[in-house]
């Protein structure tokens, strides 16, 4: 990486760096949804052309490692701006890069482009989405899964209730994600799934987003009396955390 980044992307980035080396263990639903993309490409037995592979914003590689094991061949480049979670593996292809920037030259004719849990992180998820599609040679696959608006509604909803800034990340919208990837793609899966997960509390569920390095906010932190009121608006264990994530399979045509 050359260029300096953003001052966004370098609160992103230290907070992953922070988290990385208990980022496998604790990246339960990333694990489920590369876990997800491998069954869907092994029955779909994607016929890859030959060319670049990359895995965009591929952190410690959990969806690299299960597009390799789905798909066999060559091995994904790993792209991501955290070097601390590109160590986590070692011997494999990697390039440290911000995706702010577009894409590396060598991807622009790339015969697979992955990507999970990491657009919406960029500055400006559809135009950067449009950029990673115009990338994909004909014949080649895009594969994305993205948390989307619908998820955190409990935690939108305790921030209003007490009357403080939600600090959660603005997630992007699935309807103009999916416009976008069909203006280039044959989308072959479409799926907007829900997943629920137990609701521990306010502060150990935003522990639980700490220890994978995902608490970058574009609001400033709240202090202390403003957290205080959100926990304390917090609903309890009934209602569920709630993950809205697209997951979308396209090929260019
Ligand atoms: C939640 S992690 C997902 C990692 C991996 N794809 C997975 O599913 O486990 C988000 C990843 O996006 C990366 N990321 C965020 N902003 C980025 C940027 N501007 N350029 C490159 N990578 C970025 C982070 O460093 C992190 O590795």
């Amino acid at each position: 990486m050359t260029e300096p980044l953003a001052p966004f992307s370098a609160a992103v980035n230290g907070c992953f760096s922070q988290g990385a080396a208990a980022y496998d263990s604790n990246a339960r639903l990333q694990r489920g949804i590369a876990a997800r993309l491998e069954g869907l490409c092994r029955r779909r037995a994607l016929p890859l052309p030959p060319g670049p592979r990359a895995d965009l914003g591929a952190g410690s590689g959990l969806l690299s490692r299960a597009l390799e094991r789905a798909l066999g061949g060559p091995s994904f480049l790993r792209v991501d701006q955290c070097a601390a979670l590109l160590e986590q593996e070692s011997l494999v292809p990697q390039q440290r890069w911000d995706l702010n920037q577009g894409l590396p030259l060598e991807l622009r004719d790339a015969a697979c482009l992955a990507s999970s849990f990491a657009l919406q992180w960029l500055e400006q998820p559809q135009e950067q989405l449009e950029h990673w599609c115009s990338c994909v040679q004909a014949g080649g696959w895009l594969l994305l899964a993205v948390p989307t608006s619908g998820s955190f509604p409990i935690w939108k909803e305790a921030a209003l209730n007490a009357a403080v800034p939600c600090t959660a990340l603005v997630l992007p919208e699935a309807q103009p994600l999916i416009a976008t990837a069909e203006a280039q793609l044959e989308l072959v899966c479409q799926q907007q799934l829900r997943f629920s997960r137990p609701n521990p509390g306010g502060l150990r569920f935003l522990q639980q987003i700490k220890a994978i390095g995902a608490q970058a906010s574009r609001g400033p932190q709240l202090p202390a009396g403003q957290l205080r009121r959100l926990l304390r608006h917090w609903p309890g264990p009934e209602q569920a955390i709630l993950w809205e994530v697209l997951l979308l399979i396209g090929q260019k045509r």
